[in-house]
């Protein structure tokens, strides 16, 4: 049984290279389980980093289904992407607390912002956008997920110091608690102008 995290798509991908033993061997080791083609796809998405259409006919005939049938699991879900992701993938809730709290009018400003809409990757291959449903933190909504760290609070501001964080080749990967940075290798995120004091006096001393 999938977890929650798992079923959202939220474990890292690996991202190798399409490669067919690799995937008989993935399902091999699941082809045995209850329900064993969720659990499959999850796997060849955690180790291609999505589902391979080349995948779909190797499932159908390890677990005896068609290739429609699995074809059918996969294009169900959202969790499972049929092509590579980009460099970085930013997820957006937009399950109801989520919707209650601005979460459409930010999936908006995201899609102009990157030129893409949910679901696709930027021309350059550095962001793909997509939709997650329900993180747990409703309490902070609206929320979001950046390469597999989870955001509250998501305004647009946030949202574009996010999006600057990871298209810069600066980037510390802090950019769930953006904006970030760093004094004498430590670094230090959710900076604001009286964290910024406190670093610039701790310089001086
Ligand atoms: S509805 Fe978005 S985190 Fe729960």
């Amino acid at each position: 049984m999938e977890t929650k995290l798992q079923s959202q798509g939220t474990l890292q991908s690996r991202g190798e290279p399409w490669s067919e033993q690799l995937a008989q061997e993935i399902i091999a080791e699941h082809k045995a389980l209850d329900g064993a083609t969720l659990p499959i796809l999850h796997a060849l998405q955690e180790a291609f980093g999505y589902v391979p259409e080349a995948a779909i006919p190797l499932v159908a005939q390890a677990l005896n289904l068609s290739r429609a049938e699995v074809h059918g699991v996969a294009t169900f879900y959202h969790d499972f992407r049929r092509q590579p992701a980009g460099k970085h993938v930013l997820k957006l809730c937009g399950a109801e607390a989520c919707q209650a709290m601005g979460a459409d009018h930010l999936a908006e400003c995201a899609e102009k912002k990157l030129g893409v809409k949910v679901g696709e990757t930027t021309g350059d291959g550095q962001v793909t956008l997509e939709h997650i449903y329900c993180l747990g933190l409703c309490a902070v909504a609206p929320s979001g997920m950046i390469d597999g760290r989870i955001v509250g609070r998501l305004d647009e501001a946030r949202l574009d110091a996010m999006q600057m964080c990871i298209r810069d080749s600066y980037c510390l990967g802090l950019c769930a608690v953006a904006p970030s940075g760093m004094i004498d290798g430590r670094i230090v995120g959710r900076l604001d102008e009286a964290r910024l004091d406190a670093m610039l006096a701790e310089a001086r001393t």
